[in-house]
């Protein structure tokens, strides 16, 4: 692989490795006129432009003055997923709640009927598309859900879809195993039965010796899992190597974001309606607190105490949380525009979240996420000057290139 060059740097962001404690995330260093060197797909140098001496036989990029970042990172997305859910968004738009819709059979079961109906390679196709356009908005890892087969071969099923796309496109993908999304219509009212279907040793042996995930995740929420139920769900996944998360504290305040500190999560993910507890439980286990300001904006709700969390010091990520129901939002940097909006974060704390501590959320902060001399040259060349243009120009793609493990992957060099 020859070594890439790329000149005529406007601004390079300096990104340090995740997680970054909240209350250092607003501040980070930054080149102008610079230069990059990538060797072997991974960042080589990076200085001053007048201090670069060029590899012999190497590719240029003239970055025409352009900022550059890390490639993005999508740690919390449900992009595996059949059908659509538009009659819903109506629904709420005229005064029906998530949760009231949920009750009434809508919301999930709605997508987990679509997921049963499809193939494996129906979702790859479906879910292909998705990725190739996440991929053009500078995204360049991202984090893949089970929990809408909710019997255990369409979760495996999710889940095969998932490392299949691995091979042929890209984004790198991470999968979670999410069986505990719900409770299937046909376990109503026994979820215990349900969970001890999902979480067999035949099933967590599976996922753990076919790679199928890295981390297990659930919905500890009043309308899903107690708390208790969701203990079970993630203490039995430890014994398969599968790190916990939990989507917690999104609707109703029932302790999941302590439950998270207490088992250990490597992220707690929505935090809507966290309460001092909950962050301090989250800061002394050292989870991620991974905010889905899409979600909230899209269901027309209140946002997630982001401020109060970063002043905590809680490492923050930002995700789009993507799917059919709460979040059709596909768009990382728009989702990150609405953080700066919503909850009032600047757009150096929100790249920060996309990159650094979005790579924490996913175990990947050793190798993605930052720039550093090591690191794997996952980078974008942004038509701007400057990282806060790229967040002032709400909901325009201002990516210019995308690279992806010293390749570029989007773009003309
Ligand atoms: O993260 N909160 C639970 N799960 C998803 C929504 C799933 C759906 O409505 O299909 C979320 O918001
Ligand atoms: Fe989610």
């Amino acid at each position: 692989m020859l070594d890439l060059v790329i000149k005529n740097i406007g601004e390079l962001v300096i990104v340090p490795r995740g997680p970054i404690g909240g209350r250092s995330m607003h501040e980070v260093a930054t080149i102008s006129q610079a230069a990059l060197v990538v060797q072997d797909g991974r960042i080589a140098w990076f200085g001053p432009e007048t201090n670069l001496e060029s590899p012999r036989e190497c590719h240029t990029v003239d970055a025409k003055g352009g900022c550059i970042i890390p490639g993005l990172i999508d740690c919390h997305t449900h992009t595996v997923f059949a059908g659509t859910r538009e009659g819903e968004f109506v629904k709420r738009l005229q005064g029906k709640a998530y949760a009231q819709i949920a009750e009434e059979g809508g919301g999930i079961r709605v997508s987990v009927e679509a997921v049963r109906g499809a193939s494996c390679e129906a979702l790859i196709e479906l879910t292909l598309p998705r990725l190739q356009r996440m991929l053009l908005g500078g995204v360049t890892t991202v984090e893949i859900k089970s929990g809408y087969g909710l019997t255990v071969d369409d979760e495996l099923k999710m889940l095969e879809a998932v490392a299949r796309l691995k091979s042929f496109q890209p984004i790198e993908l991470v999968g979670t195993y999410l069986a505990a999304h719900t409770t299937p219509r046909e376990f109503a009212d026994r979820p215990d039965a349900y969970l001890d279907l999902i979480l067999d040793d035949t099933v967590l042996s599976r996922v753990r010796d076919e790679n199928l995930a890295e981390f297990c995740d659930v919905f500890c929420e009043r309308t899903a899992f107690s708390v208790e139920q969701s203990r079970r769900v993630l203490e039995t996944a430890k014994r398969y190597n599968l790190r916990p998360k939990l989507h917690a504290d999104q609707i109703t305040q029932i302790g999941a974001s302590i439950l998270a500190g207490e088992v250990g999560a490597i992220s707690a993910d929505h935090l809507e309606t966290i309460h001092d507890a909950g962050i301090a439980a989250l800061a002394k286990a050292g989870s991620v607190a991974v905010l889905l300001p899409a979600c909230s904006f899209f269901l027309g709700v209140e946002q997630a105490p982001a401020r109060r969390m970063l002043e905590a010091n809680l490492p923050v990520a930002i995700a789009t949380d993507y799917n059919p129901g709460s979040s059709m939002v596909e768009s990382l940097p728009l989702t990150l525009g609405i953080a700066c909006t919503q909850m009032k974060m600047t757009p150096t704390e929100v790249l920060v979240a996309a990159t650094a501590n979005a790579a924490a959320a996913i175990d990947r902060h050793d190798t993605v996420g930052a720039i550093e001399v090591g690191m794997q040259a996952d980078l974008l060349v942004l038509d701007v000057p400057n990282h806060h243009r790229w967040m002032y120009e709400l909901g325009r793609n201002c990516v210019r290139l995308v690279i992806k493990k010293g390749e570029v992957v989007v773009g003309e060099a």
